[in-house]
């Protein structure tokens, strides 16, 4: 398709018998030893290095849909391009083979390929496939008259083997299996079960006539499936079952098949199984003459006007359909018109709450920068005054420092503060003694009342001037 340039959209379907092996490979996780089959480039181009493990990459996994099916009782896919079942052939009996080939034929398009295991072939099909790579097992759907059987007798037919086979094995015949497999088969409705978002995870019986793959991209979702006539109703009543505590949904539709219209009963109800753990639902679905039954799908019958109308009377029946259709879509749209209206009330509720308090944020801001503002100027006055005290503050201390009196600033509790470098020998004094009390220093002043005297100035705040001998003379 590369070389080609061409744009194709691709749908890959990987079915299994087994739930265990879809569900390893809806994980898209693959051992590290793939590295040793897969060529650099491709494992570069379409997977992902994590840490023990390649994971492939998400726009090839979107492109893949995986679901449980049995080959030989399941309906099988149809308009597929390619068919590659490799390694299946080698275990089943030349019974089973006989009618698998002839249902790839069914489901391939015109010219497409199949492909099979290295140990495989498709000879003594030569009706249904022309070889086109011996080697690589290749073949491509021969445009032959050959007769299909209808996929719905194949299953019947299935069933019936397995039980022979059943029964033919010395001592493990369970009876009541067999029975339950035989109702089933027999007297059971066509159904499916299908998961809450509507994808097709089991499929019983024909389902062919009210299911068909729809047009465009692939896929499993069963309202999208649904023949004309019945899309509708199902969602609706998908819907109903969903949202409603009902154990059971009934309606009854017409569907249109192959030209014809058939009525039939469509039944939904939650799969009640604690060991599934999520829900699902069965879909059921019954022709309303004679349970499924080929002849259900005959035309409906003309009514007494259109007697004798033949074609005209079947399109009055289809316009009928039709209307109803419109009707039920009609219906269906309001609802979700409703719906719809009531979300986007409380998004503009929501919307509008976000701008009133992106308003008030906006207040707040505004508020915040200006406090910022001011703050900013108060905080400039104020270095602005620290500096010159600090200018004041030097200028003092030089002054002090300079002149050659004996100085000693005391605090309220009579503690040293500072001291000139001329009090340093009169008191002894070190840089240690800051905040040391005056009563405790030792001076070389003949002058027994410095405290008291301290203490009278502190008092009275009056100054006191007198004459002392220092005891060196
Ligand atoms: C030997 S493996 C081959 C797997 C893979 N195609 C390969 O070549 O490696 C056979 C697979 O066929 C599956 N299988 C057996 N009977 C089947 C059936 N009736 N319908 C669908 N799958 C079936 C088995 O579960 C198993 O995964």
């Amino acid at each position: 398709v590369e070389r080609l340039g061409r744009r194709v959209g691709i749908q890959i379907f990987g079915t299994d018998l087994d739930a265990r092996g879809i569900e390893v490979a809806r994980a898209g996780r693959y051992p590290e030893g793939i590295a040793a089959d897969l060529g650099e480039e491709r494992l570069r181009r379409f997977f992902l290095k994590e840490e023990r493990h390649y994971r492939i990459k998400k726009d090839i996994r979107d492109l893949a849909i995986f679901a449980v099916q049995d080959v030989l009782r399941d309906p099988p896919f149809t308009r597929v391009d390619l068919i590659s079942c490799r390694n299946l052939l080698i275990y089943l009996t030349a019974d089973a083979q006989k009618r698998l080939l002839p249902m790839f034929h069914y489901s391939l398009n015109r010219g497409g390929f199949l492909m099979l295991g290295s140990s495989e072939s498709a000879t003594g099909f030569e009706g249904l496939f022309d070889a086109v790579d011996r080697r690589w097992k290749l073949y491509r759907r021969k445009e032959s008259g050959a007769t299909i059987r209808p996929m719905f007798e194949l299953a019947a037919r299935a069933a019936d083997a397995r039980e022979s086979m059943l029964l033919k094995a010395p001592g493990k015949i369970d009876l009541a299996d067999i029975l339950r497999r035989h109702l089933a088969t027999n007297y059971a409705p066509p159904a499916v079960i299908i998961d809450e978002k509507g994808q097709i995870e089991q499929i019983h019986g024909r389902t062919g006539l009210f299911l068909e793959p729809a047009p465009g991209k692939a896929s499993l979702n069963v309202v999208e499936m649904a023949r004309d006539g019945l899309r509708t109703p199902l969602g609706a009543a998908i819907r109903q079952i969903l949202t409603t505590d009902a154990p059971e949904v009934r309606k009854t539709t017409r569907v249109r098949t192959n030209g014809e219209v058939m009525s039939i009963r469509l039944s939904i109800r939650r799969l009640l199984d604690p060991k599934i753990g999520r829900l699902l639902l069965v879909i059921t679905f019954e022709p309303e003459e004679g349970a499924g039954s080929r002849e259900a799908a005959k035309p409906m019958k003309p009514n007494r006007k259109t007697v004798g109308l033949g074609s005209t009377g079947q399109l009055e029946e289809e316009l009928r359909t039709t209307r109803s259709d419109l009707q039920s879509t009609i219906e269906e749209l309001q609802a979700t018109n409703e719906e719809l209206a009531s979300a986007n009330e409380e998004v503009q509720s929501v919307n509008e709450e976000l701008q009133s308090s992106n308003e008030e944020l906006q207040t707040s801001k505004e508020e915040a920068q200006s406090l910022n503002e001011e703050l900013q100027t108060v905080n400039a006055e104020l270095e602005a005054k620290l500096q010159s005290f600090e200018e004041a503050n030097d200028d003092l201390l030089n002054l002090i420092n300079s002149t050659d009196i004996a100085m000693i600033f005391l605090d309220n509790q009579l503690h040293v503060k500072r001291f000139t470098p001329a009090a340093q020998s009169a008191f002894h004094l070190i840089d240690a003694d800051v905040g040391r009390p005056l009563a405790d220093l030792r001076s070389s002043l003949e002058y027994p009342d410095l405290l008291a005297d301290a203490e009278r100035v502190l008092e009275s705040l009056m100054p006191l001037e007198k004459e002392v001998r220092a005891s060196d003379g």
